[in-house]
C-alpha cells in the first residue's frame, strides 16, 4: 500500500488538488471504459463537490464517470440528511453528466434488500479485480469518532465481511445507514481521506501516527490492496500530526 499525505493552507487548495487528481485519472482511464468513483457525505466533500461545479465543469469528461456512494443514510432522496441529495445539489446538477451514469443508494427502501441490491449494481457496472467490483476511486470523510463511510467504532466486524454493502447504525442517533464494508473500500485503486478541521486533529493524528487506540478506529482499517491512499488535510486537522 502507497500511502501519501498532502496538507493544505486551505479548503480552496485542497479542493483544487482533488479536483486535477481526479481529472489527471479520468482522463488517463482507457476509452473503452467507465472511470468508477464512490462519493462520501460530510461537509468537507460537499465544500470539495462545489469546488468541482465552479471549476471543473468543462475540465473532466463526466460522460466518462459512473457516480455511486460509499454510503447512504437510510432516509428519502429528498431529505436534507441524504448524502444523494448533497452530492446533488452541490456538484451533479451543475455538471453535464447524464443521469443513466448516477446509482443512488436508495435510503428509503428496506435497509437489509437496499444494501444487497446496490452490491449487485456496483458488480454489475465495475469491473471487478480478484472477483470483487474495483473502484477507481472512493472519497472518504473522517469522523471525530474515527469513524469513515458509515463504519463506526464497535462495528470492525464490517471489515471482515465478505458482503460488498451491509446495514449498519449511527450509535448515537440509530439512524440505519447502508456502508461499503472494509472489502468493497479496500479493494479501490485510489482511496482518499478528505479531512479539515481542529475538531479533526487529534483523530486524525491518532490514525495517521498510530496512536493508543488506533487499532480500534474504523478509519485506521483502511489500506487498500493493491492501490494508493491519500490523505488530504487542511492545516488545521494536520495541526496534531507532529506533535511528540
Ligand atoms: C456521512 C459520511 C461520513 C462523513 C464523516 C465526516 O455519511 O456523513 O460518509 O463518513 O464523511 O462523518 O463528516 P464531516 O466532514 O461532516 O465531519
Amino acid at each position: 500500500m502507497e500511502q501519501s499525505i498532502r496538507i493544505f493552507n486551505s479548503i480552496d487548495e485542497l479542493s483544487q488538488f482533488f479536483a486535477e487528481k481526479l481529472a489527471s485519472l479520468v482522463k488517463d482511464i482507457p476509452a473503452s471504459r467507465f472511470f468508477s468513483i464512490a462519493l462520501s457525505g460530510g461537509s468537507t466533500p460537499r465544500l470539495v463537490f462545489k469546488y468541482l461545479a465552479s471549476n471543473f465543469r468543462d475540465r473532466i469528461d463526466w460522460q466518462k464517470v459512473l457516480v455511486f456512494w460509499g454510503d447512504e443514510r437510510c432516509v428519502t432522496p429528498g431529505s436534507d440528511e441524504s448524502n444523494f441529495r448533497m452530492a446533488k445539489e452541490s456538484l451533479l446538477d451543475h455538471v453535464p453528466i447524464p443521469a443513466t451514469n448516477i446509482f443512488r443508494i436508495r435510503g428509503e427502501a428496506d435497509p437489509y434488500i437496499e444494501a444487497g441490491r446496490y452490491a449487485e449494481a456496483v458488480g454489475q457496472y465495475v469491473p471487478s479485480c480478484h472477483d470483487s467490483p474495483q473502484f477507481d476511486f472512493i472519497m472518504l470523510g473522517l469522523g471525530e469518532d474515527g469513524h469513515t463511510a458509515s463504519i463506526f467504532p464497535g462495528d470492525l466486524h464490517l471489515f471482515r465481511s465478505d458482503r460488498l454493502f451491509e446495514v449498519a447504525e449511527n450509535p448515537d442517533t440509530k439512524q440505519k445507514r447502508i456502508t461499503a464494508t472494509g472489502k468493497m473500500i479496500n479493494q479501490a485503486r485510489h482511496i482518499v481521506f478528505l479531512v479539515t478541521g481542529e475538531s479533526k486533529a487529534e483523530m486524525a493524528a491518532r490514525i495517521i501516527k498510530k496512536r493508543e487506540g488506533w487499532k480500534k478506529l474504523p478509519a485506521s482499517k483502511i489500506h487498500p490492496e493493491n492501490g494508493e491512499l491519500l490523505w488530504l488535510l487542511d492545516d488545521r486537522a494536520a495541526m496534531k500530526l507532529n506533535v511528540l
